[in-house]
This record gives C-alpha cells, sequence and structure tokens, in this order.
C-alpha cells in the first residue's frame, strides 16, 4: 500500500517526538504493508515548512530504518495566504514526490467563500488538489454538496484510515461513508502522528473497504490512486468508483448481467 499523508519525522510538527520513533514509526508501516511512505510535515500557522530541512531528515530515516519501505516527500499544506504565495513561487516545492499533487488541509473553523479561486491559481501553475480529511471537518459536514462540487471540478479527496474505524467519532464516520458511498473518495491515508494513538497503519482499513465495500475499490484508494500520485500521474477515473457501478445494477441488473 501506498501511505501519501504522515507526520513521520521528528521535531518538526506536532507528529514524531524523536528519530527513534520516527524509526519505529516507518518500520510499524512497513510491517503492516505499506511500501511507499509521504511523510508530509505541516505548513501552517504554527510550524513553517523548510524543504531541506525535511530531506535531511528523511535522508536520515532511511538509513536507520533500513529496507523495504520507500520515504518520499509531501506536505500537509494548510490552505492561507503565505503558503499560496509561496507555492506559486514554487509550484512543486510542497507537492508529493515534488510531482505536482498537494495535500490540502482546510481551516476548521472557517471555509473562505474563495477557496475554489485559490485552487485554481495553483491548478495554473500544474498542481493538483488533495483535499485532506474533509470527513474530520464540522464545517464541510454540513456542505456535502460543496464536496460535491470541489470533485466536479477535479479535485480529490483524501479520508482519513482512522475515522473509517471510528476513531475519529461517529460524525466523522458517518460522513466518511456518505462520500464513500457516493463515489467521493479518491484516497486513503493514515495521517500518522504517532505510534499508539494515531499510528501509521492502513491495513485495517484496507480491510474495513474490503468487506464494507469492495476489494477493488480497496486496491484503487490504498494502492492504485496513491501509487500514480506519487508518480505524479493522472489518476484513471473512467470506471470510477466501482462499488457505486454494482450498486445501480441492483438484483434485476445482476440476475439479467445489465
Ligand atoms: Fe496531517
Amino acid at each position: 500500500m501506498v501511505d501519501i499523508h504522515s507526520h513521520v519525522l521528528p521535531g518538526i510538527d506536532d507528529g514524531s517526538k524523536s528519530m527513534d520513533e520516527t524509526v519505529e514509526m516507518i518500520r510499524m508501516a512497513r510491517d503492516h504493508g505499506t511500501t511507499i511512505l509521504v511523510a508530509s510535515p505541516h505548513a501552517d500557522t504554527q510550524y513553517a515548512y523548510d524543504a531541506e530541512r525535511v530531506d535531511s531528515l528523511l535522508a536520515e530515516a532511511r538509513t536507520l530504518a533500513g529496507p523495504g519501505i520507500q520515504l518520499v516527500r509531501g506536505c500537509d499544506f494548510h490552505l492561507m495566504f503565505d503558503n499560496i504565495e509561496a507555492a506559486l513561487r514554487e509550484p512543486m516545492k510542497y507537492t508529493i514526490n515534488q510531482k505536482g499533487y498537494l495535500l490540502m488541509e482546510l481551516s476548521d473553523l472557517t471555509i473562505f467563500p474563495n477557496t475554489g479561486v485559490l485552487w485554481r491559481q495553483l491548478e495554473e501553475v500544474g498542481m493538483k488538489i488533495i483535499l485532506t480529511h474533509p470527513e474530520r471537518n464540522p464545517l464541510l459536514r454540513q456542505r456535502l454538496e460543496l464536496v460535491q462540487e470541489w470533485v466536479a471540478e477535479g479535485r480529490y479527496m483524501q479520508v482519513t484510515a482512522q475515522s473509517l474505524l471510528g476513531l475519529f467519532g461517529k460524525k466523522a464516520e458517518d460522513f466518511a461513508r456518505q462520500l464513500l458511498d457516493l463515489g467521493l473518495v479518491h484516497f486513503v491515508a493514515s495521517d500518522a502522528h504517532d505510534l499508539r494513538g494515531r499510528p501509521p497503519r492502513l491495513d485495517l482499513a484496507f480491510q474495513w473497504i474490503c468487506e464494507n465495500y469492495s476489494p477493488r475499490l480497496a486496491e484503487l484508494l490504498f494502492i492504485e490512486h496513491p501509487a500514480a500520485a506519487v508518480r505524479g500521474d493522472d489518476l484513471d477515473l473512467k470506471d470510477f468508483p466501482p462499488q457505486v457501478r454494482e450498486k445501480k445494477r441492483g438484483f434485476w441488473g445482476r440476475l439479467f448481467g445489465t
């Protein structure tokens, strides 16, 4: 599996607290089926993003954690004016593996009416927007139509693995399920911050999608889409989402093979 969102590097945000914890987190991810892990430190009002520092921590973590998992650089990019300006100056700097996909975090307190306009500016210089954990945003939970509009305009949605397991509460779980039912989820990622409360594991959520939706959808959300994002390739969405197609066919459709 490919995990596009994690806070595994030490001392640069509210994620890992030490290089020892970092190494354990990376090994935990590897031991539970993650083969590519994106380290995506915050860039927000509290934490500045220093790409060179992130690269040097990544190099150290690679050496210490050993083989079996590939580590790449990303960023948990908060929507704010300074960030937009900086990203317009260096379009690939904040994106996953510097290939164009940008993890975009919105405030929990307000949704700027010009959000779409700001995103368009980023898209015009080659970035593709992946909105992180809409199911955990209380304002977005009241604005399903906004999520639908954004997806229709070509933005992608990333749900947190633990939300599916109910660990961010019933409201987040229910909204995640609603988004999945409507085919509005493109990625599942761990958004790991530590070893216990928010661990870098995707395996249980993968299994949850297999059981509640389909193994094919799990492959897309945990493997194919995130792998394409790491490569910088377009997502192949022509038959997406597979589970809704199956539901739409219904009993008679299945019986007659239509
Ligand atoms: Fe995050």
